[in-house]
């Protein structure tokens, strides 16, 4: 018997070490240390051994487990290390890795990110609406007249069928009102267009950011707290804010709103930064007409509105000179705000 044991150990051993193979390895574990393998084999013939031999015996199958358990083992290893250093072939890993460049936000994505994370906590909703607009959402139910200057072919982008490239986002206002009723409080940041010369403070498409609040009693009070505290967040809260009286055919009163700001190394200066007013009682009158209902009307609900360009807040914020640069995507000039 030990005799037996001390031969099923060199061959197996000697087969286990020929092995090339995962899965034949696999097929020599079962054939060895398999419930039917040949040291299961060996381990019930112990019946038949002689008491006195036992043992010797057991310690004789013991040895031969753990040789062929550890020779599969090692075996396993062996070949794990050749698929990995094949796996490295032609490839030195101690080389340093490459650097993988990184990107940053753009200038104006942070003053919008800025912008919209203050309103937000203000209460306001992101709403947004189609750049390719309507006569009726960008002008008409904003009560522009039909001879308005801002609606001629040379300020505005016209499609052969009737439809423009919105002038501003105010049209979002009607959209907004058009859907849902109110109570409604939303900001809507986006691309206008409008058929200017470029220049350093003009493009062709550039970016505006549209608030409006509309309830019962919102007041000229709300309008101002509002965009005060929004210009404070932004700017410092000493920041100085006027509210000038302007015209715009959707709001009543209307305003311009300036801010004193100081450009580095200079006197401050009264900035102009943003439209604004009281919804007037004609642009709800008219969300009335599409609505076909009374949710709007002027009787029970008041609103405020403002605008403002989103490039023209990045340019202030980073003292940029010339608007073009915001559309160059030179990194030269990117690379600064990263
Ligand atoms: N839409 C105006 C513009 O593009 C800006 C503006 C002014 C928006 C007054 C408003 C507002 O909502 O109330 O010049």
């Amino acid at each position: 018997m030990l005799q037996e044991l001390d031969q099923l150990k060199t061959e197996a051993l000697a087969e286990i070490d020929g092995l090339s193979g995962e899965s034949d390895l696999e097929a020599a574990r079962v054939k060895f240390l398999g419930k039917k393998g040949s040291v299961a084999a060996a381990s019930s013939g112990m019946r038949d051994v002689a008491k006195e031999d036992k043992p010797a015996v057991g310690q004789k199958l013991n040895e031969v487990r753990t040789a062929i358990t550890d020779a599969l083992d090692e075996k396993n290893a062996a070949l794990t290390a050749a698929k990995d250093a094949a796996a490295f072939d032609g490839i030195d890993p101690s080389l340093p890795g490459r650097p993988i460049p990184q990107g940053a936000l753009h200038p104006l994505t942070h003053v919008l990110d800025n912008a919209v994370s203050v309103l937000r906590r203000m209460g306001f909703a992101l709403a947004e609406g189609p750049e390719i607009e309507t006569e009726w959402h960008c002008f008409d139910a904003l009560n522009t007249p039909e001879d308005h200057p801002a609606r001629n072919e040379s300020d505005t982008f016209y499609f052969e069928n009737g439809k423009l490239l919105r002038t501003h986002t105010s049209s979002v206002q009607i959209r907004t009102m058009e859907t849902t009723p109110p109570p409604i409080r939303i900001i809507a940041p986006g691309s206008a267009f409008r058929r200017d010369e470029i220049d350093a403070t003009h493009l062709t498409a550039f970016h505006q950011l549209e608030g409006l609040y509309v309830d019962e009693n919102v007041t000229l009070a709300d309008l101002k707290g509002t965009l005060e505290f929004f210009f404070r967040e932004l700017f410092g809260s000493k920041t100085e804010v006027r509210f000038r009286p302007h015209f715009f055919p959707f709001t009543e009163p209307s305003f311009e709103v300036d801010l004193k700001l100081e450009a580095p190394g200079k006197a401050a200066k009264w900035i102009e930064i943003a439209g604004c007013g009281m919804v007037d009682p004609a642009v709800f009158d008219a969300v009335g007409q599409t609505r076909d209902d009374e949710e709007y009307s002027p009787k029970k609900v008041t609103g405020f509105a403002f605008g403002m360009g989103l490039d023209r807040l990045a340019m202030i914020t980073y003292g940029i000179p010339d608007l073009r640069l915001l559309i160059e995507n030179d990194v030269r000039f990117l690379k600064q705000f990263a």
